[in-house]
């Protein structure tokens, strides 16, 4: 192999590991730190019940769907979108104490101190 033909080959492979990075990075969005999302340590404290507690079914920042509906605006509307319950604070209260058809309610794993903070959480969504 002369030279040339090993410098466009190094060339060929080095756009190839570019390009696959570049894809890999719109693919993976970052997490956003707390910080980021101005979050105050009430919201903080929900953000983290809501990793451990709600995340596995329901998307915080997208309104697609996991095993449930995303929750992107859920406070943003007048109404839950597939229920069509009021989305006030009493209503998602209830519904994250006692649960829905296909969700477990949290009454017991969660003091109401915690369903305030998660629910100041979700009202940054
Ligand atoms: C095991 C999966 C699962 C977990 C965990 C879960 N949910 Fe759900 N959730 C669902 C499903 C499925 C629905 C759809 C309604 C139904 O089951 O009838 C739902 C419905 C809801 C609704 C009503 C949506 C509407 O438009 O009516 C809200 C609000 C909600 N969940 C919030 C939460 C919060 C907050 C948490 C964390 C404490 C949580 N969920 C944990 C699966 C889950």
């Amino acid at each position: 192999m002369n030279f040339l033909k090993l410098i466009s080959l190094c060339l060929r492979v080095s756009v190839v590991t570019l390009a696959l990075l570049v894809l890999a990075g719109c693919e993976v969005e970052r997490r956003k730190s707390d910080a980021e999302l101005g979050l105050n340590p009430q919201q903080a404290a929900g953000r983290q019940l809501y990793d451990n507690y709600c995340d596995r079914c329901h998307e915080p920042y997208s309104s697609r769907g996991k095993k449930g509906p995303g929750l992107k605006g859920v406070f943003k509307q007048q109404y839950l979108s597939l229920s069509g319950l009021p989305a006030n604070d009493e209503r998602m209260s209830d519904i994250i104490k006692h649960g829905r058809a296909k969700m477990e309610g949290f009454s017991q794993v969660m003091t109401d101190q915690q369903i305030q903070d998660l629910i100041a959480y979700l009202h940054t969504l």
